[in-house]
């Protein structure tokens, strides 16, 4: 569906209603807030010939990023956007990366990765500060652990609480990201916690930058069935 055609009213609309100018400094601007991303990018330590799934993928920023790291991998990117898929397609072509990287619009709360991408597991799937826009984030993060591979792992960054930053940063932080319709969502550690124990996925969670960010890791263990 192209960026014209998205009705108001659905994730889709109001995501490309946010993205569509946006996504022409997004890259540049976002480095400064998006805190996290390479740390995660870093400890995906996916294995040679592995799989990636990046939900929420929006510019193709991460996506490209991992293709470079991970030489052997696949790619897939799933965003509701069609404003960010365009830029996404842009960043992956001036990569050189098309044959390495798979973009498909869909709506993170209910899409057929076998449909849109010709498979139905992961060996890694990432979520990065996509959560805090997706207002049933929670059943998102159950889909991504039901789609992992057998010892498969799904990565989370995302905003955190701001604990241990002072009051007037948090407040003028939630006023700015409210702007975007983003919503750090406080009860992900434990959210994610629960979700990865009900799926026999074992946890680690962090809040780095003085919890600024939360970052999680859910792996499922090898001989799941
Ligand atoms: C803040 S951006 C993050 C983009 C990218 N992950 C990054 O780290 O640069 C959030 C992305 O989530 C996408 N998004 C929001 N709601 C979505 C949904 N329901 N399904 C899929 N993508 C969604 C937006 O279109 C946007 O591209």
């Amino acid at each position: 569906m192209s960026a014209a055609e998205t009705p108001a009213g659905t994730a889709a609309g109001l995501m490309d209603r946010i993205y569509r100018h946006q996504r022409h400094i997004y890259d540049a601007s976002r480095k400064f807030y998006l805190l996290g991303r390479d740390q995660l990018i870093d400890g995906l330590q996916l294995p040679a010939g592995g799989s990636v799934l990046e939900i929420g993928c929006g510019t193709g920023r991460n996506l490209v990023r991992i293709a470079r790291r991970y030489p052997d991998c696949a790619c897939y990117g799933l965003d509701v956007s069609s404003e960010m898929l365009a830029t996404a397609r842009a960043s992956v072509a001036k990569a050189g990366h098309e044959d390495r990287i798979r973009l498909a619009q869909g709506d993170a709360t209910g899409f057929d990765p076998q449909a849109l991408f010709g498979r139905a597991g992961f060996d890694r799937i990432v979520i990065a500060y996509a959560l805090s826009m997706i207002p049933p984030w929670q059943g998102v993060v159950a889909e991504a652990l039901r789609r992992l591979e057998p010892g498969g792992s799904l990565h989370i960054v995302d905003f955190g609480d701001q604990a241990g930053l002072p009051a007037a940063f948090k407040a003028v932080l939630l006023r700015w990201l409210a702007q975007f319709h983003v919503t750090p969502r406080v009860s992900l550690p434990q959210v994610v916690a629960a979700l990865a124990e009900a799926a026999g996925a074992e946890c680690r969670l962090g809040a780095p930058y003085r919890g600024y960010a939360i970052h999680a890791v859910a792996t499922r263990p090898r001989d799941a069935a």
